[in-house]
This record gives structure tokens, sequence and C-alpha cells, in this order.
């Protein structure tokens, strides 16, 4: 269902459950997309004289309020790109939540407190999350899903409350969805897949489901030492994932076995410690020393990245290709984006997933619209291409 579906929503209290979990310096927003791809949905529903109340969460607080958590500086900047006050509560269904809500004028907005201050947001018992989706369920009239970064957690407010309210799904769900279906269902080839970040151990699931899908895999970033110690190269104090070499050598045999293109570095900055100061060279990616950690992949590395991609139709990407972070490491994650400017350029649909990544291409000077769709859902993207069911969809298809 869409929001059309919902009806006449002139007067009605409708909460939206947005992603707005966005990086933060202090109370200082560092990555505002997540908000700005949550503004058509509330746009739209303030339009239609919907009093609009928008929940959601920041970072992990432990079911209790934390200062450092609080959506004050969230609020504050939806109110500067809506372009008018957005009423905030201190707390998520108490009396200043109540009192808000009851205090919204037609097409007017408010933000709730942290949905995670309240141990029945992420409760695994049935009944303790049940009855915060009531309490949440009660400030409302209808409940709108637009938070595509949490469609793969089964949470009171992701999941509960939309049995409990006429429901529907928001634009920026509806925008994903249909981007990453492109994906999953008959991609125009060749398609690539370039996965990074730290840990290779996160993205089994997706690996073992693109072997089935991609004509190429690349791979950077931390997890790559996995793949190099798996084809029996030495990673020095590299990030390695002992308990997983086994696994990822499984995977190298499968995709040569299915035709399935592995594309590794050639070369590594190698550092000597975690740090942007620290001493680095451009070794081999089979002669990384001893006393040295792989940072980023290298310049060689890049280049053959950019090839791979060059005539690919359709490429995902998810993850960076070093500590993209500290300016000496970011050189093979700027070139892969660029890979991608080019894909899309020339009509490919290139798509970016992840929090880190879109953080990533922004902090490195690259435009949102260089990109075919920059998804806000990290770990969401990711079990979508895995195949997983995602319990933020299915309810809404066993409700409809
Ligand atoms: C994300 O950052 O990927 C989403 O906001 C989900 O956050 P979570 O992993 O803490 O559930």
């Amino acid at each position: 269902k869409t929001i059309a579906d919902l009806g006449d929503l002139r007067g009605r209290r409708v909460l939206v459950r947005s992603d707005l979990n966005v990086p933060l310096d202090g109370d200082r927003i560092t990555d505002d997309g997540r908000i700005r791809a949550s503004l058509p949905t509330i746009e739209q529903l303030s339009g239609a004289g919907a009093r609009v109340l928008v929940c959601a969460h920041l970072g992990r607080p432990k079911g209790a309020p934390e200062e450092r958590y609080s959506l004050r500086p969230v609020a504050t900047r939806l109110g500067e790109l809506l372009g008018r006050p957005v009423a905030f509560a201190t707390d998520t269904v108490g009396e200043s939540a109540q009192q808000v809500a009851s205090g919204l004028a037609e097409g007017e907005v408010a933000v709730l407190e942290n949905l995670r201050f309240n141990p029945g947001e992420t409760s695994k018992d049935e009944a303790e999350r049940g009855a915060f989706a009531d309490q949440l369920a009660a400030l409302a009239d209808a409940y709108v899903s637009d938070g595509f970064g949490v469609v793969h957690r089964k949470q009171a407010s992701v999941y509960d409350v939309a049995t409990r309210l006429p429901a529907a799904l928001g634009r920026l769900v509806q925008t994903e969805v249909d981007v990453l279906r492109r994906l999953t269902e008959d991609p125009e080839r060749p398609y690539a897949v370039v996965l990074g970040g730290a840990k290779v151990s996160d993205k089994l699931g997706v690996i073992d489901n693109l072997l089935g899908t991609a004509d190429r895999l690349l791979i950077g970033g931390g997890m790559v030492f996995t793949f190099l110690k798996a084809q029996g190269h030495e990673v020095g104090t590299s990030l390695l994932e002992q308990d997983q070499v086994e696994t990822v050598r499984g995977y190298l045999d499968q995709a040569e076995r299915d035709g399935v293109e592995i594309v590794l570095p050639t070369d590594v900055v190698a550092a000597t410690e975690f740090s942007a100061d620290a001493d680095h060279e451009v070794v081999a990616a089979d002669a990384i020393p001893a006393d040295r950690m792989g940072v980023d992949i290298g310049p060689d590395s890049g280049r053959l990245f950019a090839e791979k991609l060059a005539d690919c139709r359709t490429v995902f990407w998810n993850g960076p290709m070093g500590a993209f972070e500290m300016a000496p490491y970011a050189d093979g994650t700027k070139a892969v984006a660029q890979a991608l400017v080019e894909v899309t350029s020339g009509g490919g649909l290139t798509v970016v997933g992840g929090g880190d990544s879109a953080a990533a291409v922004r902090q490195l000077g690259f435009a949102d619209d260089q990109f075919g769709h920059i998804s806000t859902g990290g770990g969401a993207s990711l079990e979508y291409l895995e195949g997983k069911e995602l319990p933020g969809l299915t309810i809404h298809e066993e409700s409809a």
C-alpha cells in the first residue's frame, strides 16, 4: 500500500518511521543524507494536511535515555531542510509526545525522541515490543513505514506497529525497493559488485548469493586481507578474520567453477600503524611486510578495478576500499567512486549501498546525482541482495 491508499489525510495524525540515524560529531551532523532522503514522504504527508509525527532511532542506546543519542539536533536540521519549525518531543510515547501530538495543527511536523530510549523498541520479547507498539500506535491514526535502513529489523516501530494502524510504505522505501529489485531480477549485464569495509563475516550471506547472480566481484577494504590469506599470501598486521579463511577459500573455488570473476587488488598501501601520519608505502598484494598493515588498495589496483567496471551495465557498491577518512588512504575509494560515475554517465545503473559508502562518496567530493542511486540502507540493502525476508517489508504484505 502507498500513502495514497490511506485516503484523505487532512487533520489525521500520521506516525512516520524514518531512518534518521546520521553520523554526528558532538551535536554537529556530518552527513545529513538520510534526513534529506526522508523529506519526500514527510512533505507529501504534510502537504496533504496530515499532522505528522516522525519517529526514528539514533545510534544504539540500550533502552534508556542518553543525551549524546538525542534526536534534537536531527529535528533542528529537519526543520531547516523543510524551511519551517519542527516541534520536538523530549520523550517518545510519554507526556511530552502526547502533548506535542495533540498540539500539532494540520500540515505541521514533529519529531519524537529516540525510539531506542525505550526497551520495548528492540526487545526480543514480543509482549514487551507489542506493549511499546501499542503506545506508539495510540499517538496516531495511521502509520507510514519509510525507514529503509531499518526494514531488516524486527522492532516495534518497524514491525509491530504496522499491524496496529492503517499502514502504508513511504516513498523512500518504495524507491529503494524498486532499485534493488532491478539488481536482483535480471540485472543488465555485465553486472559487477564491489565489496569493501572491515569484515568479511558481515558479508558472507551476500557473497554467497552474489556468486549466483553477479558476473564480477571486486573486493577491497579490510575484508580483502582474509581473501589474500585464503590465496596463501601473508598479510602482515592487516585486519584478518582467521576463522573465515576456509569459507573464503570455498568462495574462491566456487567462483572459479561457476565462471564468476573475483577481482582482488594487485597492490596495497601498507602502513606501520593505523594512523594518517604513519609511514606508508605501496607494496605488491602478495608481499605485505610482516610489520605493516594494508590500509587501502594501491594505485595499480585502482586502475584494475576501474577497468573491470568500465564495460559494466550494472554496478552495486558497498563498503570503502580503504581507511578513506584519512586523506592518504582515500585514493582507492576515490578510484572506485570515479569508475561508478563513468558507468552512470554511460547510461548504466550504479547503486551505492550503505551509510558508510554514501558518507564516503560525499566526503570525497562526489555529488549524489553522479550515481544512479545512493541507498540509505547498509545492512538492509545487503540483506535485500542476500534474498532474506525483511520483517519491515513482509509485515506490510501480510497485513495487506
Ligand atoms: C543503519 O545505520 O544501518 C540503520 O540505521 C540501522 O541501524 P542499526 O544497525 O543500529 O539497527
